[in-house]
């Protein structure tokens, strides 16, 4: 593990559950359930195969709200289990859990199943595992130009102070920035996925479905991103 090059920070948009779904002649939901199944397999084989520290996660986005209540309030339930007892190896496993995104608009049992993962896990030090859940890249923007415009009227930060730093301890969680981003199911975009981390992130858009994106998956990509030049702006 020690001499092959892993991302720091590696982000997951875990997209094509409903195709999957939809191959199989099955309801939409049942492709949330068997990412979801995908999803803690990966984070194990993850935190005990590779030296990846930081993984976020592309689960709900403020857009995704705009589905049918049907799929929104399985997804919901499916965060409450996911968070309550398939994460337990996670927890096990030393990974700290954050959150990112908005609160507002999430059922109670979503914001208790959260607050009480974030507080099971707030001692862990192995690694951190980021679920962006509400979560648009463009509001968190907003959202950090507020607490920092607050900052500056109630006097307790200048503006000849904010710095790169000062921005980014006001983001929903101060992580360091992603090195990779992968987006399964073949879609070549990011839909509003932590657009100011990404700066200098590189990027794969394997066509896999999430489901069926397993570990030798997630090895053929970090295969493709250790055949990156990161140059950073320099001249070679
Ligand atoms: C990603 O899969 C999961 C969420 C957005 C919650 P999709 O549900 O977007 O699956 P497709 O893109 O319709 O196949
Ligand atoms: C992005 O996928 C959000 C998540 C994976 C949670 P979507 O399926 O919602 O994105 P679009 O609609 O294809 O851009
Ligand atoms: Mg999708």
């Amino acid at each position: 593990m020690s001499d092959v090059v892993y991302p720091n920070h590696l982000g997951i948009i875990m997209d094509g559950n409903g195709r999957w779904a939809k191959e199989r002649g099955l309801n939409r939901s049942l492709g949330h359930k068997a990412g979801a199944d995908n999803l803690i397999k990966l984070l194990d084989y993850i935190y005990n195969n590779t030296s990846i520290k930081v993984v976020s996660l592309y689960a709900f986005s403020t857009e995704n709200f705009k589905r049918e209540k049907c799929e929104v309030d399985y997804l919901m339930k499916l965060f409450v289990t996911l968070f309550n007892t398939k994460l337990e190896s996670i927890k096990k496993n030393n990974v700290k859990v954050v959150f990112s995104g908005r609160r507002d608009n999430l059922p109670k049992s979503v914001l208790e199943a959260m607050d009480k993962t974030t507080d099971d896990t707030k001692n862990n030090i192995k690694g951190i595992l980021n679920i962006c859940l509400n979560y648009g890249g463009d509001y968190e923007i907003v959202d950090m130009t507020k607490k920092i415009v607050r900052q500056v009227l109630d006097g307790s930060l200048s503006i000849e102070d904010i710095t790169k730093e000062v921005v980014s301890k006001n983001l929903y969680q101060d992580l360091p920035p992603l090195d990779f981003v992968i987006r399964t199911s073949g879609e070549k975009r990011i839909s509003n996925f932590m657009i100011y981390q990404s700066s200098y992130a590189e990027y794969d858009f394997p066509d896999t479905y999430f489901p069926d994106f397993d570990s030798k998956c997630l090895e053929e990509s970090l295969d493709n991103y250790r055949k990156r030049d990161r140059r950073f702006g320099n001249a070679k």
